[in-house]
């Protein structure tokens, strides 16, 4: 038997991630656009979504009422702030650090997806591990697994410990390639290399090579494996980064991405400042 919303909601979905979202809904041909609701606090100033008319609200309550599957994408701090009354929806949340049990407890609702997609969702090419609580049933599970199919890839998750875990791994969608990045650029130019080549090499390095890592499990082990064993210059650069530490700072890193996720409670969001804002909780846009 199958599931099928009369209409999807997005509340938030204004903001980065709802609306590349939308995009890959209905670029893929996947929704119509009548069957789509959006809503922000604010309405957009481009309110088509791939070149399309979708309905558009300020009132979340409009929206709930018109929809039966309702994907919430507020920044976490805004979430407890919102008044929601959800009972007969299928609420899926994007959100970092709200677990299930939070989000029923809020939203008076008991069929709750929890879903982590990254800022790849932009090409399509996410990762989104979800998972649902008890009262989503098979049917509604092979619809969220069709929608997350046209963001990118998806996993069925059984564990929220798994979620909090890669919403610091996977959820930070280019942030780690992009500090590896970093450190190389750097190098490189206190090497007296020009900027331009510089630029291209290390983007030659993270975008140029890193498809021949795509689709096999124990793929990067293997590759690392690979050049350590030809015992070449790489491996020597490879040998002197283990034993400087790096995968230990890889490790630290994600324990405190993982430790931030499992401490958003209502009263950390709402003592956050700008400058407080921890790993998991978004300060810019395309950030989980
Ligand atoms: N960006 C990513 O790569 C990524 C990845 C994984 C998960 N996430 C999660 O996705 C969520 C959204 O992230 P984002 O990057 O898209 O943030 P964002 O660009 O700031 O979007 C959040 C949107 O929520 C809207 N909003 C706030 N309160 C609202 C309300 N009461 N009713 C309706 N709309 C409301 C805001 O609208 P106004 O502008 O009108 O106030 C804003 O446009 C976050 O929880 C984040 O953890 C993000």
């Amino acid at each position: 038997m199958s599931w099928q919303p009369r209409r999807l909601g997005i509340i938030g979905g204004n903001g980065w991630l709802g609306r590349a979202m939308a995009e890959a809904m209905l670029g893929s041909g996947w929704l119509p656009p009548d069957a789509l609701w959006l809503s922000g606090r604010t309405l957009p100033a481009q309110p088509l979504i791939s070149g399309q008319p979708v309905h558009w609200t300020t009132d979340n309550q409009q929206l709930l009422n018109q929809c039966d599957a309702v994907i919430l994408s507020l920044r976490p701090q805004d979430f407890f702030a919102l008044s929601l009354r959800a009972e007969n929806t299928l609420l899926i949340s994007v959100m970092a650090g709200i677990s299930v049990a939070e989000l029923s407890a809020h939203a008076a609702c008991s069929a709750v997806v929890r879903c982590m997609p990254n800022a790849a969702i932009a090409i399509r090419g996410s990762y989104s591990p979800w998972l649902a609580s008890a009262e989503v049933s098979a049917a509604q599970r092979r619809w969220v697994q069709s929608m997350l199919s046209t963001w990118g890839s998806e996993d069925e998750l059984e564990e929220e410990d798994h979620l909090h875990y890669l919403t610091g791994l996977s959820g930070s969608g280019p942030a780690f390639p992009a500090l590896l990045g970093r450190a190389m650029s750097e190098h490189a130019l206190s090497r007296g290399l020009p900027a331009h080549v510089v630029n291209r090499a290390v983007e030659g390095v993270l975008v140029g090579a890193s498809p021949l890592l795509a689709g096999q499990n124990e793929g990067p082990a293997r590759v690392a494996q690979r050049f350590l064993d030809y015992q070449g210059t790489t491996a020597a650069a490879l040998i002197t980064m283990i034993q400087e530490g790096f995968e230990q700072a890889i490790h630290h890193g994600l324990q405190a991405a993982e430790q931030a996720a499992f401490n958003m409670t209502p009263e950390t969001m709402n003592s956050r400042t700008p400058d407080s804002v921890p790993v998991g909780a978004p300060r810019t846009k395309g950030d989980s």
